[in-house]
């Protein structure tokens, strides 16, 4: 057990976050920061008193930080930092909504973890994440590999559990992806869809699968309608954790993430949804799946609309 994982932002999706990571016994110290004093400190204080009884040794340390950078300190030298720093959404927004105020958080807090931590990997999850993913490799000035967004792990998720919901059949027999946007253009490859190693498109009508494909790319937001307040922690967090947990084993998991897209699909330039080989050094390469034409063009379509709004973002 080695290393050290801070995470930004103690709301839920942060303090689960930190929790679950703790709770894998993988690194010496996970750092939970959050600028609301005592927050950070006290949750730690919490989780550490969890320690004896779910058998964990990580320690977690909380730390109070200011917008100016005081507090930091505690992170320094971070292997890993998982920036979940932002507002979340409020019934009814987009998680558009969201882009200049937590442009501004998000900036901020970028510069801090790049000053502190230089060799992280940085895995990003505030909303809207592909701009926001985009924005912490701008103001870290870290390469591209080494800042990550989360977004695959949870929506591919999301439509697994649907699936498996719908027939009825354990969720781990199922197997889904999606790619693109965490947003509007979220592509859900039901093309790569199987269940037991069967396609799903033997096994459910087409209208079917397009309900779940749908329900799936507003997976979010219905989380969002019911909570009235906030958004969805329980699984975002346990998909930044299992990255974050790749990252730490450099363990060459193949994960749908938000990478930089370079050539691959004929598409260039951009932070996008595609399925990436994660590893100590962050993304160790962009991994090209067989698409349909379809889902090809999907992807093509989320690339030019996230490319527009992510130009946006280096004025904020
Ligand atoms: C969601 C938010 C966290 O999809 O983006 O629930």
């Amino acid at each position: 057990m080695a290393g050290k994982i801070t995470v930004v932002g103690a709301g839920f999706y942060g303090s689960t976050t930190a929790q679950r990571i703790a709770e894998y016994d993988l690194v010496d110290e996970v750092v939970l920061t959050d600028i609301v004093e005592g927050k950070p400190e006290g949750l730690a204080l919490d989780l550490n008193q969890s320690r004896p009884i779910e058998h964990f040794e990580t320690k977690v340390v909380g730390a109070t930080t200011t917008v100016e950078g005081g507090g930091y300190e505690a992170t320094a030298g971070s292997d890993v930092v998982v920036i979940t720093a932002g507002l979340p959404r409020k019934p009814g927004m987009s998680r558009m909504d969201l882009i200049e105020t937590n442009a501004r958080i998000v900036r901020g807090v970028a510069e801090n973890v790049a000053k502190h931590s230089p060799g992280a990997v940085i895995i990003v999850v505030s909303n809207p994440l592909d701009e926001m993913t985009a924005l912490t490799q701008l103001a870290s000035q870290f390469p591209y590999n080494r800042v990550i967004g989360q977004a695959g792990m949870l929506d591919t998720a999301r439509f697994s559990y649907f699936v498996a919901d719908a027939l009825a059949v354990a969720v781990g027999s199922v197997r889904t992806l999606t790619l693109g946007s965490h947003g509007d253009t979220m592509v859900p490859v039901p093309s790569r869809c199987t269940v037991d190693g069967r396609p799903l498109i033997d096994l459910m009508p087409a209208e079917k699968i397009e309900e779940l494909v749908v329900r799936t790319r507003n997976g979010g937001a219905e989380v969002v309608a019911l909570l009235k307040t906030g958004s969805a922690y329980y699984a975002p967090s346990a998909a930044a954790a299992r990255m974050a947990k790749a990252v730490i084993e450099d363990s060459g998991a193949v994960m749908p993430v938000c990478a930089w897209v370079d050539g691959e699909y004929g598409i260039n330039g951009v932070y996008l949804g595609v399925e990436a080989e994660l590893g100590r050094e962050g993304i160790r390469r962009v991994v090209e799946t067989n698409l349909t034409d379809t889902e090809l063009q999907g992807l093509r379509e989320a690339a030019a609309a996230v490319r527009i709004k992510q130009a946006d973002v280096q004025s904020l």
